[in-house]
């Protein structure tokens, strides 16, 4: 496959008659190997790349050793070895990792663009599980599944619909407790069979020129997303009352019923943060305006909703509609910002609006202008944007080539994004679109931080969005499908992530609305909404229900200094707040999809079935306590029986657990809490750090350290940090005690169990 190998400064070429390739080291542990396999050679050296996924590409020294039938590229305690058939090794302290058994390549010159196919075959060890590749139904494992990236507008999905909305091709691989990370850096239209077709294969067929792939060497899961996420991106600090209830529905078509939602939630007791205004908001489905009928005086809602403490958000379709006098359409035409036909004029197609036509997020010019159109929207002082039907959705194009022809679902394959095709950025759009509000809204209020929620998405879109599930349905089946999916987003680097909370689609029961709510809890983005003609699902649409729907809602607000701060740790680290069972205890394997843990101090195991008030969960370690149980019963480890009515979810904390939880407010305001009831599992030594904040604004914040000590037989606990109003403890796993509360003094730095040292 080569013939030639040269080393250049932080980089190794390598070339042959069809072939051209590139080593590099762009982060510690981390080798990157781009190739084109075969195809239309130009030059000496691969064409440049973009990357839209790798915002900062580095290329870190590395040391370069010929070893005759092998050359080997070592940097500190990782190494990749090539050969010049194409044959590559990544080891780790010498011990082998990982190998790609082929890569290979066509091209067949085509009307109206060409086909390029890129082949990758990595070997699959028996007994390797594989996870991740962002947001795919299915169990956490992948192993002898196949699926697309290819970003599609599904609705209904089923539990084996493939592709959705995101296209992550990024994967985890374990084995017997060992990780390793492969991230395939193609934006275009691919393929992967993950030890289907042949046990012990994984290949990708990549629709183009090219394979750039990224192994990512460590020693936990933990380290490889650390380091998937120090290369794509991580989540950006998020706003605190965007973590509080969102609740939402298509549509709430008018103020009016905007207001009595929030009222309902206010007679009712219930938190709630935040409203979304779906589509009917528009006038005619135009981007940026409002409803001249229905949302009159949308400033004035806003402001009525501020003062019940709630923020109003409302949908952003990327379609525009084609309409002589309708500004934002008028001003990206004449500017030429617009999707284009392979023949050189404006795309046309149907979304909600018809005709649409699509701005080119691709390019920095329609970015930042589209960015700067959201001043529209906060001079209305809406808070957030949910950016929908980004993948792009478009239900009807004319073929150009044949206008009897409906091509449908997205844009054809040879639209033109300024010089590339729409299938080569077909998967990377709603990034884009994502990237443009995300700096926009940077620009216009520097001082406050974005808030985006997507539909579509590709690796690195942790650093702009939230990403919410789509359109999924009120199915008992499908609050399961989603914990998989949102588990899977978790190990994939999207930290941030929900599913509609009831289902969007269908009817729904008010069992469902309280076991969904109760499992929402622990969704970074929780919110309840549902699809028109469907059945009202806010609380009260079931009486005899929303006691627990509330009660639900409420420990979410309980639990808000514990999940922000997770929030908080998740920009540092890419570790997600849901977080599944192997991203702590690796060496339990990878099947564990149906429970998983809340940061590393909490486990829920949430009911997943009608009719149901037990269920079997299993615990990694001896040791953990029931949240807010009654009893001293310790659980662990392996099978247990546990079980809760719908008044709960069980829930448990690990020995050594400390968990800090705040009281129950109606909306939120800073991320400083004037009462903590600090939640501790004694049954071993622990330390928790808690984050806090303003909440919103970029100022640094202030942590706070709380241990639990076995000193000669006695526990202490200490606390450096920030002093507030109130504090309590409640202590569990004490020498078989129950759960028993001990209240704190004011500015308390040490206690003693079981004795009056409480200073
Ligand atoms: C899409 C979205 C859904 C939204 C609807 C109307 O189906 O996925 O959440 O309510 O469009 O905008």
């Amino acid at each position: 496959m080569f013939e030639k190998l040269e080393k250049r400064s932080n980089k190794v070429v390598l070339r042959g008659i069809h072939a051209r390739a590139e080593i590099m080291h762009p982060a510690t542990r981390v080798w990157r190997y781009r190739v084109h396999p075969q195809g239309y050679i130009e030059g000496e050296d691969l064409p440049e790349k973009h990357s839209f996924a790798v915002l900062d590409p580095r290329e870190l020294p590395f040391d370069l050793d010929d070893q005759g039938e092998k050359w080997v590229c070592s940097a500190g305690d990782s190494s990749l070895h090539i050969t010049f058939d194409g044959k590559v090794n990544l080891r780790l302290d010498g011990a082998p990792v990982a190998r790609i058994d082929g890569v290979s390549g066509t091209l067949e010159p085509a009307e109206p663009i060409n086909i390029c196919t890129s082949i990758l075959t990595l070997y699959a060890p028996p007994g390797e599980s594989y996870m991740g590749f962002g947001e795919k139904t299915g169990p956490l494992d992948k192993r002898g599944l196949k699926f697309k990236f290819w970003n599609t507008d599904i609705a209904p999905h089923q539990p084996d619909s493939d592709p959705l909305y995101q296209s992550i091709p990024f994967f985890m691989a374990l084995h017997a407790g060992k990780v390793w990370g492969f991230f395939l850096d193609e934006s275009s239209r691919s393929e992967v069979d993950i030890a289907q077709s042949h046990p012990e294969k994984i290949s990708w067929k990549v629709e183009g020129e090219g394979l750039d792939m990224y192994f990512i060497l460590g020693d936990t899961p933990a380290e490889i997303l650390r380091r998937y996420t120090e290369i794509t991106g991580r989540i950006p600090i998020r706003p605190l009352w965007a973590m509080g209830l969102h609740q939402s529905r298509y549509s709430y078509e008018s103020d009016e019923q905007v207001k009595k939602v929030i009222s309902l939630y206010r007679k009712n007791g219930i938190p709630l943060d935040v409203v979304h205004l779906d589509i009917h908001h528009m006038e005619g489905y135009k981007v940026f305006t409002f409803h001249p009928q229905r949302f009159p005086e949308p400033l004035k809602l806003s402001r009525w909703a501020a003062e019940q403490g709630v923020k109003i958000i409302t949908i952003m379709d990327p379609g525009l509609k084609k309409e002589p006098g309708y500004g934002p359409y008028e001003e990206a035409a004449k500017k030429k910002f617009l999707v284009q036909t392979n023949r050189g004029d404006v795309l046309q197609g149907e979304v909600w609006p018809d005709p649409a036509v699509f701005p080119d997020f691709i390019r920095p010019e329609v970015r930042e202008w589209w960015g700067a159109q959201h001043q529209t929207m906060l001079d209305q002082e809406i808070a957030g944007f949910w950016n929908d039907m980004n993948e792009p959705s478009c239900t009807t194009v004319h073929s150009p080539h044949d206008p009897r022809k409906v091509q449908g679902k997205t844009l054809p394959d040879d639209a033109q994004h300024g010089k590339h095709y729409h299938l080569e950025v077909h998967n990377v759009y709603g990034l884009c679109m994502c990237r443009a509000t995300f700096e926009g809204l940077l620009k216009l209020q520097p001082d406050r931080r974005p808030y985006i929620i997507t539909r579509a998405g590709y690796a690195g879109i942790q650093r702009y969005a939230t990403v919410w599930t789509g359109d999924n349905s009120s199915y008992w089946e499908h609050m399961e499908l989603n914990l998989r999916m949102l588990l899977g987003l978790g190990l994939s680097g999207v930290t941030c992530v929900g599913s509609d909370i009831g289902g969007f689609l269908g009817y729904s029961s008010g069992e469902l609305v309280t076991r969904w709510t109760w499992l929402g809890v622990f969704f970074p983005f929780m919110r309840n909404h549902s699809a028109i003609g469907t059945n009202y699902q806010e609380p009260w649409a079931f009486p005899e229900y929303l006691p627990f729907i509330k009660a639900a809602i409420e420990l979410r607000y309980r639990l808000l200094p514990y999940i922000y701060t997770l929030m908080k740790e998740g920009t540092e680290n890419g570790m997600p707040q849901m977080r599944a069972m192997l991203l702590h205890y690796p060496e339990h394997g990878a099947h564990f999809d149906d429970q998983f843990l809340l940061g590393e101090n909490l486990l829920a195991t949430p009911i997943l079935r009608p009719f149901q008030t037990h269920r079997s969960a299993y615990f990694p370690t001896a040791g953990w306590s029931e949240f807010d149980a009654q009893t001293g019963r310790l659980y662990g480890s392996g099978y247990e029986l546990v079980a809760a009515g719908l008044d709960r979810i069980p829930m448990f904390i690990r020995p050594g657990g400390i968990v800090p939880l705040t009281e129950v407010t109606q909306s939120l305001g800073t991320a400083y809490w004037d009462s903590i009831e600090w939640q501790v599992n004694v049954q071993a030594e622990g330390e928790y750090r808690l984050f806090e904040d303003a909440g919103d604004g970029f100022e640094p914040g202030e942590w706070t350290t709380v241990r639990i000590h076995h000193q000669n037989g006695k526990i202490k606990l200490t606390r450096e940090g920030r002093s507030r109003k109130a504090e309590s403890l409640m202590v569990y796993g004490h020498a078989g005690r129950e759960p028993y509360r001990v209240e704190l003094k004011k500015n308390w730095k040490q206690i003693t169990l079981d004795s009056t040292d409480n200073q």
